[in-house]
């Protein structure tokens, strides 16, 4: 069985086809300690739910046969009772993955973490150059905590990830912040697309790299050819574009559930509904969870449909329509045609 292979079989693709709840995304505050140029959070005022609502959300998840639970803010560290938080969701035997920025972190914290046994812990690094990183979160020294919580998880034996939003401010130093992880026995996770923020404030969409040449170079520097090639193989019109609105949650500070936090049609409230009654009752996430590509304008007759990778949430937040294909997208979707090009003719 080759890895493809274990792919298929995977916990997740099982619940994937099953419609099994997999995933819980927990946002925990939306108040932060940095005030990065691209953030999607309009406004960092939110405290997040009190202890008690996280704890029986977690409990609810738990019955429901959660395997993963991922919490994110603003910045996780600055709640009092994370801790508390990560130590219940172990004890009931849940994966935990952080998105932190990593300054707050310290060596106790680190060793708590460790001892906790967490599944990632992930942290954004958008450079290794000090002050491109620096002027992206416009916090002076924000690189060296980052790079000190990451360099000290990694001697305390943590997993950790790197996540980086890919902006026109920092595209030309990726191959550096390559290098470091490859170091660090690290693999980057680089993400190419900036949102609008999430009450569709378009600012932070002027980072988006657009230039066909940048984004070939960033395909080129991210998608591994040989799962690449496997995909296209994939493709199917009568898939849904989104597999994962079929594993999958994300509750806000509020306890809006949305089907992720990058799809932000709400299918109800964690307040007002159990976790299972949403899942199994809402008529909003039925909808997207039957949504196919054929289903989306264009589709059946597009040459490009073997390279597609759609993304619905975000044709939602930048055009209030999560079947809507835009020439942005059509565009990036050529690249990744050029990029398959490139491999059939042998130079790359
Ligand atoms: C919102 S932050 C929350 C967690 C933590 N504060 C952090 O920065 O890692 C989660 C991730 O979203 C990314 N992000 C923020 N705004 C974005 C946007 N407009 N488009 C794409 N990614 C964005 C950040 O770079 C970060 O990696
Ligand atoms: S650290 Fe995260 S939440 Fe805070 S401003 Fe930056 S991207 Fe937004
Ligand atoms: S590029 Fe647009 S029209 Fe073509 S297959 Fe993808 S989503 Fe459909």
């Amino acid at each position: 069985m080759d890895c493809y292979d274990s792919r298929e079989f995977s916990i997740s693709n099982y619940c994937i086809e099953n419609e099994i709840l997999h995933n819980l995304t927990l946002e925990l505050n939306t108040t932060c300690n940095l005030d990065c140029i691209h953030c999607y959070i309009p406004e960092k005022t939110n405290h997040g739910l009190g202890t008690q609502t996280i704890l029986d959300i977690v409990d609810q998840a738990n019955d429901m046969g959660v395997l993963n639970v991922i919490l994110t803010g603003g910045e996780i560290f600055l709640r009092s009772d994370l801790l508390a938080i990560i130590s219940y969701i172990r004890k009931k035997y849940m994966r935990v993955f952080l998105i932190t920025n990593g300054t707050l972190l310290n060596l106790d914290i680190i060793e708590q973490l460790q001892a906790l046994s967490i599944a990632e812990l992930g942290i954004s690094l958008y450079s290794t150059n000090r002050s491109i990183h620096d002027q992206i979160t416009t916090k002076v020294g924000s690189y060296d905590e980052t790079v000190f919580a990451i360099k000290s998880a990694l001697r305390k034996g943590l997993r950790v990830a790197i996540k980086t939003a890919v902006m026109t401010t920092n595209s030309r130093y990726i191959p550096e912040l390559k290098v470091f992880c490859d170091e660090h026995g690290i693999e980057p996770e680089l993400a190419c697309f900036i949102t609008s923020k999430n009450n569709r404030d378009h600012s932070p969409r002027r980072f988006q790299v657009t230039d066909r040449h940048d984004m070939l170079s960033f395909l080129m520097c991210t998608l591994n050819k040989r799962s690449f090639l496997k995909e296209l193989r994939g493709r199917d019109l009568e898939s849904n574009p989104c597999s994962y609105c079929k594993n999958s949650l994300y509750i806000d500070s509020n306890g809006n559930v949305f089907p992720c936090n990058s799809f932000l049609v709400k299918v109800g409230n964690v307040l007002e509904d159990s976790l299972r009654a949403i899942w199994e009752g809402s008529a909003v996430l039925k909808a997207i969870q039957a949504t196919k590509y054929s289903d989306i304008e264009g589709c059946p007759e597009c040459s490009l449909a073997p390279y597609c990778s759609f993304c619905p949430g975000f044709s939602y937040l930048e055009y209030n329509d999560y079947l809507f294909c835009s020439d942005e997208h059509k565009s990036y979707i050529q690249c990744r045609k050029d990029y398959h090009n490139l491999i059939l003719e042998g130079i790359i």
